[in-house]
């Protein structure tokens, strides 16, 4: 049964599924929270909704002056409302936490019901496939009974390929963002050095812990992340060779720090701040086995089934998600006669870039979205 979604005042007030939820690997979770906050109304006929999907550490509040009532930035903020692409006043947008996250969804954080102790590391894996599924439950609670859009950044990016696959005739127009159709052998890479430095960490305690648990484990995890997440470009732009206090002779002194360096600590401390580390190995994870393939004979015929407007967008400058890797899956599309295309963000960003230029993000999303109308 569903709970009956009340008009929200805080993110922390979240959607209540008190029925068992199957996942993809067949285990079950006995009650779903989800928390979510949205702009804007929802027309009589439900269709003019845009689903935003969050990237690895991001979470509902997107934007400010949503249902949550805040008035702090959104990690969206420059994507979101008057005047931008995602305009409150035509659109009624959704952002939730996903499944597994540690911002008010169900997450190892969370307590299983049936034990009434802290899943920890007995919350059963999740997949992108899962966490659509999720948030199909939650926009079927809000009354909406097509997405004009969605669209996402990064693991983000990787949900909108799924909702694609997965759900065909709900999405009419889908924006994925640095974010492949298959987990890159490149980024299982990564997320495996960053979960290794979590395990290491004596606070681990196989996610047993209250608190904050294995903080220089996730900081490490979160300076690795870090590095793939900007580029050579903008590190010499920023940082160059300089040191964080200036020595005198020709040497710095012993112990002494480049900029970059504490550049590093600081986003791996103020990650530790604001994100559990039980997430960042689940959610790590289900970047590694995303695969939109899953389930079909092949690639192929699982993007067959993909029945929207597609416009893919990939960053000159990303090292994670290479944009090679967003070219190749519009051409995929484009052989099977979809209606695709591609688009680049020029930024010495690299994979952030989604998270920062704007100009250029707004402008390609209008113009795709007006292109639908015409
Ligand atoms: N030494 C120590 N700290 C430094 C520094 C140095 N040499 N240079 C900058 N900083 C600190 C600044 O003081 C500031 O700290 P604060 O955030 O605590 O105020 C911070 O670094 C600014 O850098 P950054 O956060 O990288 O800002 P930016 O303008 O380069 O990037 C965003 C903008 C939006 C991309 C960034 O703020 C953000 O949200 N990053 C999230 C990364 C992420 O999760 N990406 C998703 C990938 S899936």
């Amino acid at each position: 049964m569903i709970a009956e979604v009340v008009p929200f005042e805080r993110i922390e007030s979240p959607l209540v599924i008190d029925e068992a939820f199957e996942l993809e690997s067949g285990e079950l979770l006995p009650r779903l929270e989800i928390a979510f906050e949205t702009w804007g109304s929802l027309n009589a006929a439900g269709d003019n909704a845009v689903y935003i999907c969050h990237a690895l550490t991001g979470d509902a509040h997107a934007g400010s002056s949503g249902s949550a009532g805040s008035v702090r930035p959104g990690w969206w903020e420059g994507l979101i409302g008057s005047g931008r692409a995602l305009d409150p006043e035509n659109h009624y947008i959704v952002c939730a936490n996903l499944l597994g996250s540690c911002y008010g969804t169900t997450g190892p954080a969370s307590i299983d019901p049936r034990t009434e102790d802290l899943y920890a590391m007995t919350f059963p894996q999740v997949t992108t496939r899962d966490m659509i599924r999720v948030h199909r439950l939650l926009l079927d609670a809000l009354g909406v009974t097509r997405l004009e859009l969605v669209i996402g950044g990064s693991l983000g990016g990787m949900q909108v390929w799924q909702w694609l696959v997965d759900e065909p005739d709900y999405i009419a127009n889908a924006v994925p963002i640095a974010g492949s159709l298959q987990g890159s052998p490149w980024v299982i890479a990564l997320n495996q050095v960053a979960r290794q430095a979590i395990y290491n960490d004596p606070a681990w305690q196989l996610g047993r812990y209250n608190g904050r648990g294995p903080s220089s484990g996730l900081a490490l995890a979160r300076m690795i992340a870090m590095i793939s997440y900007r580029s050579d470009r903008q590190f010499w732009q920023r940082f160059g060779r300089d040191l964080a206090e200036p020595g005198t002779g020709e040497l710095p002194e012993p112990g002494a720090n480049f900029q970059v360096e504490s550049y590093l600590d600081h986003q791996g401390q103020k990650l530790v701040e604001r994100f559990d580390a039980r997430s960042y190995v689940y959610l790590t994870r289900a970047m590694d086995l995303h695969d939109v393939a899953r389930g079909s004979a092949s690639l192929d015929e699982a993007l067959a089934r993909i029945r929207s407007r597609v416009m893919a967008i990939g960053i000159d400058s990303d090292v994670l998600y290479y944009p090679h890797e967003m070219r190749a899956a519009v051409e995929r599309l484009i052989g099977l006669r979809k209606a695709a295309s591609y688009r680049e963000i020029q930024s010495p960003y690299g994979h952030d870039a989604f998270l920062v230029e704007y100009d250029q993000l707004n402008a390609m999303v209008r113009d795709f979205l007006e292109g639908g109308r015409s």
